[in-house]
C-alpha cells in the first residue's frame, strides 16, 4: 500500500510555482495577483483563507484581502465583484462560500468575469471543463487529477465510483474521469444518498473518490482487494485533545481500509493541502493570461 502524500506534492507544486514567478518576475513581467473576498467569520472560512493567503506569499504572488461583515447587502458584494472584474492589476479572485442566506451565492458566481473565475466555479468554466477547453477548473477536482498524475496511477479503462454529487467536487470529477486524456479515460460511475446499489458498486471499483461528507462512510468491505481510494471527505468531529478543540474526519475508515489499497490518501495530508495548491496553479495561469489571453 501506498500512502498519497498531498502534504508533500503540495510543498513540490509550491516549489515550482515560486521559482516560475520569480523567472517572470526577473523577465519584467507581472507578479499574479489573487484577490480573495471574506464575508463574516465562520470559523473554516477564515482559515480556509488564511491559509491561501499565506500559500501566495509562498508562491510569491501578490494577495489582497477584502472583508465584509455578515450584514453586508447583495448589491454591495456585486459591486465589490464588478470593482475587482474591473481591476486591471487583480488576475484572478474568489469570493468564499458559503455566504449568508440573504445572499444568492449563484448570482455572486455569476457575476464574476470568468476569465477572472480562478476558483473555476463560473458556469462558462463548468461548461468548458465539462467539453475539455482550455478553462479554471476548480480546486478540488483538479488537486485529485494532480495527485494521480504525480503518483503515474493508471486510470484508463478502470471503474472509477465517485460518492457524491456535489457541484463542487462530485460532478466535476466524473467529468474529469470520464475525458479523453490522462487522468480520466474511466467507467465512471456516481453514487449518492439515494443511489440503491452504492456499495456494490465501490465493491467492484479500481477507483473510489468519497466525497458525500459522511465520516468513516466508506468500510473495508466495500473495497477490493488493491483499489485506489482518495478520501475528499473533511468533516471536523469534537476532540478535546487538540487545541482547536476538534480534529477532521474523512470518508474512509482509513485504518480498516489502508490495508486493502494499493493507493490511498489520508485525512488529514491527502486531498486537502492540494486544494489549494490548485488556486494558486489557476492564479499562476491567470497572471500568464494563459487560459483566455489578454
Ligand atoms: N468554500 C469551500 N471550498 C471553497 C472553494 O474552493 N472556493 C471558495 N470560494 N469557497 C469555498
Amino acid at each position: 500500500m501506498t500512502l498519497i502524500d498531498g502534504k508533500a506534492v503540495s510543498e513540490q507544486v509550491k516549489k515550482e510555482i515560486a521559482e516560475e514567478v520569480e523567472k517572470i518576475v526577473a523577465a519584467g513581467g507581472k507578479r499574479p495577483h489573487l484577490a480573495a473576498v471574506l464575508v463574516g467569520h465562520d470559523g473554516g472560512s477564515e482559515t480556509y483563507v488564511a491559509n491561501k493567503v499565506k500559500a501566495c506569499e509562498v508562491c510569491g504572488f501578490k494577495s489582497t484581502l477584502i472583508r465584509y461583515e455578515e450584514n453586508v447587502t447583495e448589491e454591495e458584494l456585486l459591486a465589490c465583484v464588478r470593482r475587482l472584474n474591473e481591476d486591471a492589476d487583480v488576475d484572478g479572485f474568489i469570493v468564499q462560500l458559503p455566504l449568508p442566506k440573504h445572499i444568492s451565492e449563484q448570482k455572486v458566481i455569476e457575476t464574476i468575469d470568468y476569465r477572472k473565475d480562478v476558483d473555476g466555479f463560473h458556469p462558462i468554466n463548468v461548461g468548458r471543463m465539462s467539453i475539455g477547453l482550455p478553462c479554471y477548473i476548480s480546486a478540488t477536482p483538479n488537486g485529485i487529477m494532480e495527485l494521480l498524475r504525480r503518483y503515474n496511477i493508471e486510470t484508463q479503462g478502470k471503474k472509477c465510483v465517485i460518492l457524491g454529487r456535489s457541484n463542487i467536487v462530485g460532478k466535476p470529477m466524473a467529468m474529469l474521469m470520464m475525458q479523453k486524456s490522462y487522468p480520466g479515460d474511466a467507467t465512471v460511475t456516481v453514487c449518492h444518498s439515494r443511489s440503491k446499489t452504492l456499495r456494490e458498486e465501490c465493491r467492484e471499483a479500481d477507483i473510489i473518490i468519497a466525497a458525500m461528507g459522511q465520516p468513516e462512510f466508506v468500510t473495508a468491505d466495500m473495497v477490493k482487494e488493491g483499489a485506489v481510494v482518495i478520501d475528499v471527505g473533511t468533516t471536523r468531529v469534537p476532540d478535546a485533545t487538540r487545541k482547536s478543540g476538534f480534529r477532521l474526519k474523512g470518508d474512509v475508515k482509513f485504518d480498516e481500509v489502508a490495508p486493502k489499497c494499493s493507493y490511498i490518501t489520508p485525512v488529514p495530508g491527502g486531498v486537502g493541502p492540494m486544494t489549494i495548491v490548485s488556486l494558486m496553479k489557476n492564479t499562476l495561469l491567470a497572471g500568464k493570461h494563459a487560459v483566455y489571453g489578454d
